[in-house]
C-alpha cells in the first residue's frame, strides 16, 4: 500500500483513453488499494488510475454517506436518468469548482475485486462520481461540463 502522486491538469495522461483490465491480478488489486489510501489522504470523492499515471479502467470512489466505498474496474453505465446541477471538483484541477449537469441516477455494472460482476445503484452524489470516474477513464475531464465556474466549496 503507498500513496502515490496525484497528476495535475496539464499532463497528457489525462487525455487518454484507459484500456479495459483483463484480469483482476495482483497487480490491480495493489493499484485499488493505492488508489483508496491516495484518495482518502488527500480527502477526495472519486479517484482514477489515469490519475496516478496508469491507463486501466479503474476507478474508486468514497461517499460514508452513500453506501460507502466503491472500487470500479472495467465499469459501464447500463442505465441513468434524471438531471441535477451541482458544483463540481477533481483532484487532478485542485481548488477549482465549477457547475456541472449530471445525470441524478445511475446503474453501473462492474467488475469486483473478487473478478465478479455485479451492478451498482445510486443517486445524486454517487451518480455524479461514477459519471466523474468513467470520464476519466475516457480521458475527459469536467471542466469541458462546466457551464459556471464557483468560489471553492464552504
Ligand atoms: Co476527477
Amino acid at each position: 500500500m503507498a500513496i502515490r502522486k496525484i497528476i495535475t491538469v496539464g499532463d497528457d495522461v489525462l487525455n487518454k483513453k484507459c484500456r479495459e483490465v483483463d484480469a483482476v491480478d495482483e497487480k490491480v488489486i495493489s493499484l485499488l488499494n493505492d488508489l483508496r489510501d491516495t484518495l482518502k489522504e488527500a480527502n477526495g470523492v472519486g479517484l482514477a488510475a489515469p490519475q496516478v499515471g496508469i491507463l486501466k479502467r479503474i476507478a474508486v470512489i468514497d461517499l460514508p454517506e452513500e453506501g460507502g466505498f466503491f472500487e470500479l474496474i472495467n465499469p459501464s453505465v447500463i442505465e441513468f436518468g434524471g438531471s441535477q446541477t451541482d458544483s463540481e471538483g477533481c483532484l487532478s484541477f485542485p481548488g477549482q469548482y465549477g457547475e456541472v449537469e449530471r445525470p441524478i441516477y445511475v446503474k453501473v455494472k462492474t467488475l469486483t475485486r473478487e473478478g465478479k460482476w455485479v451492478m451498482l445503484e445510486g443517486e445524486r452524489l454517487f451518480a455524479r462520481a461514477v459519471f466523474h470516474e468513467i470520464d476519466h477513464l475516457d480521458g475527459k475531464m469536467f471542466m469541458r461540463l462546466v457551464k459556471k465556474w464557483v468560489d471553492e466549496e464552504e
